[in-house]
């Protein structure tokens, strides 16, 4: 592999969409790499029993995906015992391997894109341009951490000491790692996380969300065929009382989690319930993530910002922007050509390559935010209220004016932004209503004043603060990812601080 992730940078290459020859070969392959996957827990390497459910798409709720057997309790523990008997020999093995393995990974990932991307479309409602990027950041994670794992996981940091002497300080695996991820990056999270566990010289048991199990089983399968062994990575597919039951399994090390703030609650509780060793959770949950505008902002770079940043992924990002905050010189020129540019995007079914916004998850989804809407209906201005398709779980892009900070409580996970107006003179009131929900996931500014951009970013507690650019996709490598406070735990995924968390440190002393 190509010098990675140092000066000189090799992130995944992705498609570019913009070139007809491109995009003739992207179909192309997304035709011949489309086919129904049945995913079954694997466990020790060889499929396992399960109830079997199909899975639908959400763009219509009616196309049969595939099917998933999922896992029962029985299943789950089985997964346990089997990482906890192959942790020792993955542990052990050359960090060499462990990385060469995550690297083959990548390049698999790259070769299998037809029936990546058409899962991405099909099982998660992805459109082209997000299905794109998020196989590059899968493939991102798995050689980014294969490089971290390089560096930080072979013969170890001499430290200083005195002469006659010699201390080493030596990074290994916890044991076994329970990754639970989330349905909004069923292939980009769901690697990351597992990727960064097994790097780490950690065995796996990974449950992935209940809505999006199949292509985690298909990037299951390739880690496999990479050369991971069975022993050193299971796959349980399964509901919430899976995940809880793996949490509360004795043989657990470690805990990694994406998706939402109860959950990490509910998890943290349940590590801090058990006897025994004291277990680290890794959680990354969501945030009620503002953009900062003034007076000095260019309004049309605000307008497109604004839009990719709340609207793309139909609003399905945790970095996505929910609450726009804008002074109020400039508020109705802005708001106006949000909503003149939200109007123009294409709803519908992303298997159509045209489309730019897709489905929300599912039924459950979409029912919570129009339940959301409905109740803001009261109170708040209604700017741009896009109707719902006749079919599938779809919501629209949605404008609402709301009279202060605090009005809006909670995330609200999907394309629904908040506006809110502040007056010249406001701007540290402005701060600390933000600061206030507790959250600190992503923070957007746009301002042409220096000192504007150094104090929101110096007093905010957001993990990414995004200035005069839109808030959403962060690279791997380049921008490290994750939040503070209600937001996460740290550290970041693709930042160079995450393996260590999923590691323990020993020093070797020796009188030489
Ligand atoms: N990493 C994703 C992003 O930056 C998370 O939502 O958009």
């Amino acid at each position: 592999p190509k010098a990675l992730y140092g000066a000189e940078r090799a992130n995944s290459a992705g498609v570019e969409l913009g070139s007809r020859e491109a995009v003739a070969a992207l179909q192309a392959d997304l035709a011949a790499g489309a086919r129904p996957v049945a995913a079954t827990p694997l466990i020790g390497g060889r499929p396992a029993a399960g109830q079997a459910r199909p899975v639908c798409a959400p763009a219509d709720g009616t196309t049969v995906v595939g099917t998933v057997a999922e896992a029962d309790e029985d299943g789950a523990r089985a997964a346990m015992q089997a990482a906890a008997e192959g942790f020792r020999a993955w542990d052990r093995s050359d960090v060499a391997r462990r990385a060469g393995a995550l690297e083959k990974a990548a390049d698999l990932l790259e070769q299998r894109r037809g029936l990546l991307l058409a899962l991405l479309q099909a099982e998660a409602g992805k459109t082209i341009d997000d299905a794109v990027a998020e196989l590059r950041e899968a493939v991102d994670f798995c050689r980014y951490y294969a490089a971290q794992a390089r560096r930080i996981f072979g013969a170890g940091e001499v430290m200083p000491g005195p002469t006659g002497e010699e201390n080493r300080l030596l990074h290994r695996g916890r044991g076994v790692f329970v990754c639970i991820s989330p349905w909004n990056f069923p292939l980009a999270i769901f690697l990351g996380q597992v990727a960064a566990a097994l790097a780490a010289g950690n065995s796996v048991v990974a449950k992935p969300a209940e809505q999006t199990p199949l292509i985690a089983y298909e990037a299951v399968k390739i880690l496999i065929e990479a050369g991971v062994p069975g022993s050193a990575l299971q796959y349980v597919p399964g509901d919430g009382r899976i995940g809880a039951g793996l949490v509360a399994h004795p043989a657990v090390a470690g805990v990694a989690f994406t998706g939402s703030t109860e959950t990490a609650w509910a998890i943290n509780r349940a590590l801090a319930a058990r006897n025994g060793a004291i277990v680290p959770l890794i959680a990354e949950t969501g945030g009620i993530n503002a953009m900062i505008v003034d007076a000095t902002a260019l309004p049309e770079q605000v307008a497109d910002d604004v839009v990719v940043s709340a609207f793309r992924s139909a609003g399905q990002r945790c970095s996505a922007l929910r609450l726009l905050c804008v002074q109020d010189d400039v508020a109705d020129k802005i708001v106006t050509m949000i909503k003149g540019a939200a109007q123009e995007l294409k709803l519908g079914d992303p298997r159509d390559l045209s489309v730019q916004i897709g489905p929300v998850i599912d039924a459950e989804a979409k029912a919570g935010l129009e339940a959301h809407i409905a109740a803001m209906a009261g109170t708040a201005k209604i700017h741009l209220a896009t109707p719902a398709l006749d079919q599938g779980s779809f919501v629209g892009p949605h404008i609402l004016e709301i009279g202060k900070v605090g009005d809006l409580t909670r995330e609200v996970f999907g394309p629904v932004l908040h506006v809110v107006r502040w007056k010249a003179g406001g701007l540290d009131a402005l701060l600390d209503a933000i600061a206030a929900s507790g959250y600190g996931l992503t923070l957007g500014v746009h301002s042409r004043i220096d000192t504007t951009i150094e104090t929101v970013a110096e007093r905010m507690p957001a993990g990414n603060v995004y200035v005069n650019r839109n808030m959403i996709g962060a690279v791997v490598g380049t921008q490290p990812f994750g939040g503070t406070g209600l937001s996460g735990t740290g550290p970041k995924a693709g930042g160079p601080n995450y393996l260590k968390r999923f590691a323990t440190e020993q020093v070797v002393a020796v009188n030489t």
